[in-house]
């Protein structure tokens, strides 16, 4: 094993330019943990806030980007049952996996489903640990249901809509170019909306209301989702991309008995993260390793190029996951 490994790091709050190779120690796993010799890494949306200064690790977290990475177990901590070195593995990082080598709990990792690179794998994690908690265990989404998701194109966008389409929900979703809504009903979409050109609320209010929306974007869309749901419909917020502050009628959440609620994945306890990828494996990794859903890949870039994969991720050009190859 060697002493040091090649990274990434922040070197300040700033823009995608502020990620830097560096050289660091190789983390040296405690009681339950595992090291990943990291193959590739998946870049998400949360790495740009923590980037920007805006999303800090929690108490104990490596200070390194990166919530998820596919890999070979390099090492192994007390107590650890589940692996053993050589066992490849795709897991929920709490940080650090824009690195060779990275920590993670034994109960955050996961197989890698048969047929999948491990760039695909890589892509996993963090948005379908997201979107099973706030779509199915939250949002306690039904086959039958209208879903509607906003940012269909996005990673969590691209996962919720294969996965909510797979337990037999009608799906209905919103992106910002033509090319992005041909994507999103390719993947099972029964209709993509422009939101450029066609406003969502009239179009959810056609077919009935949506029973459960997944929102990333807050600020103006929370009057127009709170108008978009149908009675007893619930609205899980799991991002403000347009800000967190809106004046909003609460009457209609009490006339029509609406339900908002919300939710961030990695401050949550290893028990919570635990029980995820629990049912991850028994509900989820199988329609992975039957094809019948899959991870939609927009680039790969080296390690050492992060910047450019953030700024790719910033341009909003993307369709799907960005990943590194370390
Ligand atoms: N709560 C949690 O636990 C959790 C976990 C993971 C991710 N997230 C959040 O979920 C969101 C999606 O994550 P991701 O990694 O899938 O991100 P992503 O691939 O970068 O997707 C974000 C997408 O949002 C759309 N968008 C709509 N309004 C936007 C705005 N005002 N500014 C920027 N983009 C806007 C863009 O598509 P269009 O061009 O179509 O608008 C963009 O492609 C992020 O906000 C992330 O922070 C939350």
């Amino acid at each position: 094993m060697p002493q040091t490994m090649r990274a990434i790091e922040i070197t300040a709050p700033g823009g995608p330019e502020v990620l830097q190779p560096c050289t660091r120690p190789v983390p040296v796993p405690g009681s339950g943990q595992i090291l990943i010799a990291v193959d590739h890494a998946g870049v998400n949306r949360p790495d740009a806030l923590q980037r920007a200064g805006n999303y800090a690790p929690p108490p104990g977290a490596s200070d390194l980007p990166g919530l998820e990475a596919a890999g070979v177990v390099a090492a192994i901590g007390p107590d650890v049952t589940r692996w053993k070195v050589g066992d490849a593995v795709c897991a929920l990082l709490p940080g650090g996996g824009y690195a060779q080598y990275a920590l993670t709990h034994q109960d955050h990792a996961l197989p890698i489903p048969d047929g999948l690179s491990m760039a695909e794998a890589a892509a996993l994690c963090e948005t379908f640990y997201t979107v099973w908690t706030n779509v199915f265990l939250r949002g306690r989404l039904k086959a039958g249901e209208r879903f509607l998701v906003h940012g269909g194109s996005s990673g969590i966008g691209t996962t919720a809509i294969q996965l909510a389409h797979a337990m037999g929900a009608r799906v209905f979703t919103t992106a910002g170019s033509a090319d992005k809504c041909a994507a999103c009903e390719a993947l099972g979409a029964e209709r993509a909306i422009n939101y450029r050109e066609a406003d969502f609320v009239e179009l959810m209010q056609a077919e009935g209301g949506a029973n459960l929306i997944l929102d990333m974007v807050g600020g103006s869309y929370l009057p127009r989702n709170v108008r978009a749901l149908a009675d007893d419909g619930r609205l899980v917020q799991i991002a403000f991309l347009e800000g967190p502050k809106v004046e909003l009628n609460f009457a209609q959440v009490m006339m029509r008995r609406l339900t908002i609620t919300g939710s961030t994945l990695r401050p949550q306890s290893d028990a919570a993260k635990a029980d995820i990828a629990a049912d991850l494996l028994a509900h989820v990794w199988p329609l992975l390793a039957s094809g019948r859903i899959k991870p939609v890949m927009d680039r790969v870039f080296p390690l050492e190029d992060a910047a450019g994969a953030h700024a790719r991720m910033e341009s909003s050009a993307h369709i799907g996951k960005i990943v590194l190859k370390v």
